[in-house]
């Protein structure tokens, strides 16, 4: 019995603890699965990364090599040489020089030989007090990257480019753990922390998880890309998208048109920072907004009188997630909090 789950973190607007659920749903995943791999993929290659807010330990990388990605690491900085390696890559004029190896690095370059490919797991980051079968991919958010990788990320014919180096860093990482003796594949849980919609790279991560997740068969990029063989020894696959908003009117209004877009319903809708209280105060701030009373609760589709535009049937199950500073666990060490969050009930 092997497992592939994907879980994907999206939303409309930035500051509405997309990284926040993906870190605790990567933590807790991690301590549910002990046998299993845990990977907290830090897709934002636009703003933080979770390299500047989480106690992360980069793979060492010896000076003479910088540029050899090709296995495993075999050792980790502290948490305090990995920031100081992350500042001397910042200030590096010279671009071969990296000091410190980012899931930049890996998406955004492929060689036309995929044998001469990097390793994943040479990108892989340690999390400081973490359990030790997850490993995080941070972003770089330095100038520098941004420079590079922008135009990429902005344009919209790269998506399918993005998407294929997602998609072959998972097969890379299923190949790898599979056992030598009995052919079997560890089980491999892959959150994805996506920054706000941007055309092509949101749109890219989406459909990788829609696609590997299918409960049909996995579904191939393209005719004429056939997914790694590796996806076919899957005996389960597990698909969430969710789309995170605060409780604020224009957050949801953004994300029911986010929502309307599709009807799968591997999608799913946390409202985060949702105080006590606030189910009653949202039904009656969507009651304002579509001009008409929904029927019954908030979870009942509006009648069928009322401007529907701004409603979305995901809605009706969506995850209330409450404001609690036990959840900030950036820029604080020692910061793995031990509860277990029922709400995070992200398993399909
Ligand atoms: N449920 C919550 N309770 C309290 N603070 C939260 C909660 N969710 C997020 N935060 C805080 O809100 C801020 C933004 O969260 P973050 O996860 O960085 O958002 P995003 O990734 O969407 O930009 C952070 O300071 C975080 O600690
Ligand atoms: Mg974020």
């Amino acid at each position: 019995m092997s497992v592939l789950a994907l879980y994907s973190f999206h939303s409309v607007k930035g500051g509405v603890g997309k990284s926040t659920l993906a870190t605790l749903n990567a933590l807790q995943l991690a301590k549910k699965h002990p046998d299993a791999r845990v990977l907290l993929v830090d897709m934002d290659l636009t703003g933080t990364s979770l390299a500047d807010v989480l106690p992360l330990q980069a793979p060492r990388v010896s000076e003479d090599n910088v540029l050899a990605l090709d296995s495993a690491a075999a050792e980790w900085c502290s948490v305090d040489d990995t920031r100081a390696a992350v500042r001397r890559r910042g200030d590096e004029v010279d671009p071969r020089q990296r000091h410190v190896a980012f899931l930049n690095d890996y998406l955004l370059f492929a060689p036309l030989d995929g044998s001469l490919d990097a390793d994943p797991r040479s990108l892989f980051w340690k999390y400081n007090g973490a359990p030790k079968n997850l490993d995080v991919l941070p972003s770089s958010a330095l100038p520098r990257d941004l420079q590079r990788i922008l135009p990429v990320i902005f344009d919209e014919h790269q998506s399918a480019f993005l998407e294929a180096r997602l998609e072959t860093l998972i097969s890379r990482v299923l190949s790898s753990d599979r056992n030598e003796a009995d052919e079997t594949l560890r089980d491999l849980h892959v959150v994805l922390d996506v920054p706000p919609t941007i055309p092509g790279l949101s749109r890219a991560v989406l459909s990788a998880v829609m696609r590997l997740s299918a409960r049909d068969g996995v579904v191939d990029l393209a005719d004429n890309r056939p997914t790694d063989r590796v996806f076919q020894d899957i005996e389960t696959r597990r698909g969430r998208a969710f789309v995170v908003t605060s409780r604020d009117l224009q957050d949801l209004r953004a994300a029911a048109r986010w929502l309307r877009a599709t009807t799968d319903d591997r999608v799913r809708v946390i409202v985060n920072r949702s105080d006590e209280g606030s189910a009653v105060q949202m039904r009656d701030e969507l009651r304002d907004a579509l001009g008409g009373a929904p029927t019954g609760s908030v979870l009942d589709a509006p009648t069928e009188s009322a401007d529907a535009s701004d409603w979305a049937p995901q809605f009706a199950s969506a995850i209330w997630v409450p404001n609690n500073p036990s959840l900030r666990i950036f820029r604080a060490e020692d910061a793995i909090p031990n509860e277990q969050f029922d709400w995070l009930e992200a398993e399909p």
